[in-house]
């Protein structure tokens, strides 16, 4: 009986500790616009950033014919009259593969400037406010600091499991 209470004890104990431990979901999200459709033309992509939840951290994936497009970062005049003289941008690599990260809080306007932005080639992403909980938690540093302990921790954990269950 006292050995039962204790192995049931110590083994909430021990997943308490190693929940409490797991490292957080350290990297951004990866959103590739459009979904399977890419970045391309006839594809209305205010409808489609507003069904996703964008956060700072998290990373835009342009994919798309590389003769046809490009991705441009322009300021709101100019993503409203499809302008890209002046883009603030320009993420066009050349290989049809380009990615943004979502690194700061203010509204980001994306247009391509090959002519499909007046049909609607042309996304404006709003980032929204961290929830309080899960992704608000540790710091980068700090849980990547923990999780080299996560492991020495669970072995010393499941050898005095061990010790207890088997040698007492
Ligand atoms: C955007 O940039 C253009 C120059 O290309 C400038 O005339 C305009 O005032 C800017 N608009 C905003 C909202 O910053
Ligand atoms: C963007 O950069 C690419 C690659 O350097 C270049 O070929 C293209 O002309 C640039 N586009 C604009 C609009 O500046
Ligand atoms: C955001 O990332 C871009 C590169 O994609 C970089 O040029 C810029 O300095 C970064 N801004 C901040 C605030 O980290
Ligand atoms: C895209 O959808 C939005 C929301 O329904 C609509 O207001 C907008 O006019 C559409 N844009 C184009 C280019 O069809």
């Amino acid at each position: 009986m006292a050995m039962g209470r204790t192995s049931v004890a110590l083994a909430s104990c021990a997943a308490t500790l190693i929940l409490v431990m797991l490292p957080e979901h350290v990297s951004g999200k990866r959103f590739i616009v459009g979904g399977n459709m890419g970045w391309t033309s006839n594809v209305n992509y205010t409808l489609w950033a507003a069904n996703q939840t964008f956060y700072l951290g998290d990373w835009l994936y342009f994919m798309y014919d590389r003769n046809q497009n490009d991705i441009l970062e322009v300021n709101k005049t100019n993503y409203e009259t499809c302008n890209a003289e002046h883009p603030v941008h320009n993420y066009t690599t050349g290989a049809g593969r380009d990615v943004v990260e979502l690194n700061v809080t203010h509204d980001r306007y994306f247009i391509s400037s090959k002519g499909s932005c007046y049909g609607g080639m042309k996304m404006q992403v709003h980032l929204s406010k961290m929830p309080p909980s899960p992704r608000a938690a540790p710091s980068k540093s700090a849980s990547s600091a923990l999780s080299p302990l996560i492991f020495p921790v669970a072995v010393t954990i499941a050898a005095v499991w061990d010790l207890l269950l088997f040698h007492v």
